[in-house]
């Protein structure tokens, strides 16, 4: 599979101290990122997160803003944070034995709560969300625990919600798309349809309510 990292990215994964790193330190000190529980959960059944289509919206790095941590929320510079319902998304990425994947890039886009990606070939009439960062990424963790804070994804004309996921790790790439359990779209979407129902369980987000948001847990295992 063709690598898709630049110098640049590759440079920041990890080593920025105003990076995904230190961010994910800040959030877990504001209590955002449900850590403790996350980590004491039991081992899940050992599904493979099944792989899905990248879609004709996954953002070249020309295309990217320049802050592309794993805070989707909020663009630093900009005053007005992302609309829409502010979700915190974490889990870890095992490998085939669910041992921990430590050092694994995640990205993550999604359109914005109007439904618009931050591709330039997203021709919708809509108007961007300028306070989106529409693409953003971390790098797991010695526990193998990635996390953002974006935004509910929301439905846009022939999908369901979802959120696009890419982990690149030691020259693999795996590429899915993660889906609001229970959404009463995913019946109707083709590619949601498609998995079995066990791998639609690997790759559905069931959402709680959290203190100041909204909160879901999701492994990854390669
Ligand atoms: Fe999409």
């Amino acid at each position: 599979m063709p690598n898709r990292l630049s110098e640049e990215d590759a440079h920041s994964a990890g080593t920025d101290a105003a990076g995904p790193l230190a961010r994910r330190r800040l959030l877990m000190a504001a209590g955002l990122l449900p850590a403790a529980a996350l980590l004491a959960r039991p081992a899940m059944a050992a599904v493979r997160t099944p792989e899905a289509t990248e879609g004709p919206y996954y953002p070249i790095p020309s295309m990217r803003p320049k802050d592309i941590d794993n805070d989707l929320v909020r663009i630093q510079g900009r005053n007005h944070t992302a609309e829409g319902t502010v979700l915190m998304l974490t889990g870890r990425v095992l490998d085939g034995n669910g041992r921990p994947v430590v050092g694994a890039r995640v990205e993550i886009w999604q359109c914005d709560a109007r439904g618009r990606y931050i591709h330039t070939g997203d021709f919708s009439f809509k108007r961007r969300d300028h306070g989106f960062q529409g693409f953003g990424f971390d790098v797991t963790d010695q526990q193998g625990i990635y996390a953002f804070r974006t935004i509910e994804p929301v439905a846009y004309p022939g999908r369901t919600p979802h959120i696009h996921v890419r982990v690149i790790h030691g020259g693999r790439e795996l590429t899915t798309q993660f889906y609001v359990a229970g959404h009463p779209g995913n019946g109707r979407d083709r590619i949601f349809r498609r998995m079995s129902p066990a791998e639609q369980q690997a790759v559905s987000m069931t959402l709680r309510k959290g203190r100041r948001s909204l909160e879901t847990v999701v492994d990854i295992r390669l």
